[in-house]
């Protein structure tokens, strides 16, 4: 039998543990799964049974979550990456919304740094005419970095430093530009971007169409991910007359 006197230290002992259990399921809480999800939404409620998905129908996590690509990676909110729109407001909150910055090269995906362009072969194969790149004297007096100049963004009267360039380099290479995006490499070189410690360049420093087309919006996401997958399997609500085995009207 415990001896009296012990009894407020068992008692402390006891609240103590009780405390730290509480203070690590918390933490643990934190990054497991949800067992059904209620979205509220213009189209009406959705209830989700997340766990039954999970455990019952064995999809793996990263199925859905397609940001998890490392084992430790955690599943984040889809609007986190798929919101109603790529607004202002996205561009000046979205970066608080990862918990670290791998998730960010799922969207800034490529970064050029070094430019591969041989300076002095060039001048032979223009035959000394440094205006076959560089502008006469009226502008610039010495021929220079194209880039003191040039900006990032353009206008109207003066071409930001991408297109200003590439159309100089076009008179000779259409060949490189003919393929799109996947010829950009043969003058610039790729940072690996799992290394890359800069800013981020916009979208549109590489991308003709609006960044909205580039990443799903946060309705075609959900019913792309849900209804695609019940109709690759044949189970689950799809195609135009299911919305409301969904949406609770
Ligand atoms: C069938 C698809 C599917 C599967 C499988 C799935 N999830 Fe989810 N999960 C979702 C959707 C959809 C959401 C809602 C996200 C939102 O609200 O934007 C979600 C939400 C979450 C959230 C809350 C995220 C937040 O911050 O709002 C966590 C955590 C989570 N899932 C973890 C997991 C884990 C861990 C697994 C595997 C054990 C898993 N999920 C399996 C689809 C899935
Ligand atoms: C970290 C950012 C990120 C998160 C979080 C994220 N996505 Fe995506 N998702 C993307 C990007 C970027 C693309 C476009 C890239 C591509 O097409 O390969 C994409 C593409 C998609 C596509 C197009 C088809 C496909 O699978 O490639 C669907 C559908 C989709 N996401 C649904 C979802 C849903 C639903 C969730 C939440 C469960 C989610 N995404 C969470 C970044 C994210
Ligand atoms: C779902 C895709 C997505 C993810 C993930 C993402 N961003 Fe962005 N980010 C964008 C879009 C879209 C813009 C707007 C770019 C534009 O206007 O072309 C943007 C803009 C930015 C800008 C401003 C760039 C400029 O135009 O000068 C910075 C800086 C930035 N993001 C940093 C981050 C960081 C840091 C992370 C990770 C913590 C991150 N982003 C994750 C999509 C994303
Ligand atoms: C084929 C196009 C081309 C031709 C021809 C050309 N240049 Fe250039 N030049 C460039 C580009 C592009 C840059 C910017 C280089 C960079 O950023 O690496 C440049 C940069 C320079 C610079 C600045 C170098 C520095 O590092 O600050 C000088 C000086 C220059 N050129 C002089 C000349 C002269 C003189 C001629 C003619 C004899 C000439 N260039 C012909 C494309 C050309
Ligand atoms: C001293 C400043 C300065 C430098 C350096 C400079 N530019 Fe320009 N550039 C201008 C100005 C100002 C304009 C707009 C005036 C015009 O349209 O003629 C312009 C316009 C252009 C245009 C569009 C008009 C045209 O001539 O076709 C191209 C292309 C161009 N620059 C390419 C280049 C390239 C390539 C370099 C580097 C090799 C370069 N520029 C360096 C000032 C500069
Ligand atoms: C006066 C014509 C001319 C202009 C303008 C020109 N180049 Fe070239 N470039 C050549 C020739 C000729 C070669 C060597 C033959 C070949 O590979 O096409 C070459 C080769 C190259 C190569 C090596 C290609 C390879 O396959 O190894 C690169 C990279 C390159 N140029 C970049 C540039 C860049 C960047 C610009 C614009 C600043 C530019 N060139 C403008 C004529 C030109
Ligand atoms: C023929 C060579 C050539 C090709 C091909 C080429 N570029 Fe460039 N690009 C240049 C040159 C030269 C500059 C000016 C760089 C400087 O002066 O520092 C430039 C500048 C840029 C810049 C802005 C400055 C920077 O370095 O951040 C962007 C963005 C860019 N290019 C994107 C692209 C994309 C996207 C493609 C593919 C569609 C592409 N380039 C294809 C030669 C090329
Ligand atoms: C420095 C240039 C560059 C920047 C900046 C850039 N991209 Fe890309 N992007 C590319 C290239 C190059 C490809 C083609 C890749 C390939 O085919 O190898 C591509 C492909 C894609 C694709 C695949 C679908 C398609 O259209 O081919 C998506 C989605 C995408 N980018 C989204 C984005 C988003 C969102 C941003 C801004 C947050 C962004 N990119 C910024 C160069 C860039
Ligand atoms: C990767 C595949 C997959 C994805 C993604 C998926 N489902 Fe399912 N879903 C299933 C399967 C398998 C069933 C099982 C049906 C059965 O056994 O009859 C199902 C059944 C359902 C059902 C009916 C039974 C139930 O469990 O409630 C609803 C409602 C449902 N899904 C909603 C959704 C929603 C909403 C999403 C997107 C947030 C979604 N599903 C995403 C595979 C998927
Ligand atoms: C597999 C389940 C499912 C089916 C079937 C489905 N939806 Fe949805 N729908 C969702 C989910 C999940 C969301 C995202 C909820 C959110 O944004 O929080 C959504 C969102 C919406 C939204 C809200 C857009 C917004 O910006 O608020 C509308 C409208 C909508 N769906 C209409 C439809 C219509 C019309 C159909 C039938 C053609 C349909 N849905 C079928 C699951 C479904």
């Amino acid at each position: 039998m415990l001896n009296k006197r012990y009894a407020p230290v068992m008692v402390a002992v006891v609240i103590l543990l009780a405390v730290s259990m509480v203070g690590y399921t918390r933490t643990q809480a934190k990054t497991e799964m949800p067992v059904r999800i209620l979205f509220h939404n213009n189209g009406g409620k959705v209830i989700f049974s997340h766990l039954v998905h999970h455990r019952n129908y064995k999809i793996p996590c990263a199925d859905c979550h397609h940001e998890m690509t490392h084992a430790e990676d955690k599943a984040l909110a889809c609007g986190s990456c798929h919101p109603v729109a790529f607004d202002e407001h996205y561009v000046d909150n979205h970066i608080a919304s990862f918990p670290d910055k791998k998730y960010c090269i799922q969207c800034h995906h490529i970064e050029y740094e070094h430019l591969i362009f041989d300076h002095d072969e060039h001048i032979e194969f223009a035959e000394d005419n440094c205006q076959a790149c560089h502008h006469g004297e009226d502008i610039e007096p010495e021929p220079g970095q194209c880039k003191s100049c040039h900006e990032d963004k353009g206008d109207d009267d003066m071409p930001g430093l991408a297109s200003a360039a590439h159309k100089r380099c076009q008179g000779c290479h259409e060949d490189m530009f003919e393929q799109g995006l996947t010829s950009c490499t043969s003058c610039h070189e790729a940072v690996d971007m799992s290394q890359y410690d800069g800013d981020f360049s916009s979208c549109g420093q590489c991308h003709n169409e609006h960044t909205k087309d580039l990443v799903l919006n946060r309705m075609n996401a959900f019913h792309d991910q849900c209804m695609d997958c019940h109709e690759r399997k044949g189970k689950g609500p799809f195609g135009e007359n299911s919305c409301f085995k969904c949406h609770i009207r």
